[in-house]
């Protein structure tokens, strides 16, 4: 595999945030927090492997038969020969789905910020795709960024951005907009975004998504403090936390935080931290759309909803939207 070449391998050096500098950070802030973008090292990685197998989280498994549903569709909005960018490198199956239903795709650009997994996750696409030029950026595409001239090829069809799992509910709506705003330039005039959005349904569904039975969920968001204690020089002792998630009805959002079981002193390099007993420490926001609510995000930021789709149960939807003329 190590000998298949890539088309272009484009890196724009993306800042890679320090992970204590960032756990600082968080922990000096009112409420305190983590960002959820540290829940991904191996073990989390592994972690959410297992989330997406649980009864309970139906988001992976109804995209993925949604995305397999709707192929022909794709291919008759998107046409031949287009381009496909997709926002980060991670959904392996999704892509090959996504790219065995358009009529014969003609390039493929993953961007991602983790160069490693970015430039093997692109060659095992140009190796199962021979006939598709496949290049790679690494960036932070969640930040504006400037591609170098014609390092994507106009290969004469559509430049679809692809932005599937639910991702974008990790922002609230306000920065939901701001980024999909942000890559319309990428898509350009008579771009598209095929994008993923998990919907409202049934608080204890909810519920039940993120606090799932077998607890992988809870060893999932406990895995960040466990990474804090691997990486770096603290005193802290997970087992003095626990998993809290629930949707708040309010702000249509799934929380995430860690639970504090006493009062307690974490300690990081010269810095101490107080908390207090059921304080929370904010991990992850996953906001849920309604259908029409998520267009409505979408034309704020500028785009037309050409069309959008649900499963039987209107769990999940995935919306194509049109970069607005
Ligand atoms: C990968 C961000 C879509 O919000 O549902 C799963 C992450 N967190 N269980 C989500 C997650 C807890 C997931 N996303």
């Amino acid at each position: 595999m190590s000998e298949t070449s890539l088309a272009f391998f484009v890196d724009l050096e993306p800042a890679v945030a320090d992970f204590q500098e960032s756990v600082v950070e968080g922990l000096s802030g009112t409420p305190k927090s983590v960002a959820c973008k540290f829940f991904y090292d191996e073990t989390g990685s592994e972690l959410f492997g297992k989330i997406c197998e649980t009864e309970e989280y139906y988001v992976t498994r109804t995209e993925t038969a949604l995305l397999r549903d709707i192929g022909p569709e794709l291919a008759k909005l998107a046409g031949a020969d287009s381009t496909v960018i997709e926002l980060g490198a991670g959904s392996d199956l999704k892509i090959r789905l996504l790219l065995d239903a358009l009529d014969r795709p003609a390039q493929y650009v993953p961007i991602d910020i983790s160069r490693e997994h970015l430039r093997e996750a692109a060659k095992a696409v140009a190796v199962d795709y021979p006939t598709l030029r496949v290049g790679a950026v690494c960036a932070d595409f969640t930040a504006s960024m400037t591609l170098p001239e014609n390092a994507i090829t106009e290969t004469g069809g559509t430049r679809i951005g692809f932005f599937p799992g639910s991702t974008i509910g990790n922002f609230t709506p306000e920065a939901a907009e701001a980024f999909l705003s942000g890559i319309r330039p990428l898509l350009g005039a008579g771009g598209a975004l095929l994008i993923g959005a998990d919907l409202q349904k049934d608080t204890d569904r909810l519920n039940a998504a993120y606090n799932d039975a077998a607890g992988y969920t809870a060893a999932f968001n406990m895995n960040i403090l466990h990474r804090i204690v691997r990486e770096l020089d603290v005193t802290l002792d997970p087992a003095y936390f626990e998993h809290y998630a629930f949707y708040n009805e309010a702000e249509g959002r799934i929380e995430m935080h860690l639970r504090s079981l006493r009062q307690q002193t974490v300690q990081i390099a010269d810095k101490s931290f107080d908390v207090q007993a059921d304080e929370l420490i904010h991990t992850e926001n996953s906001h849920k759309y309604t259908l029409d609510g998520f267009s409505a995000l979408a034309a704020k930021a500028g785009y037309a909803s050409e069309a959008r789709w649900t499963d039987a149960e209107n769990l999940f939807s995935i919306h194509y939207l049109t970069v607005a003329a």
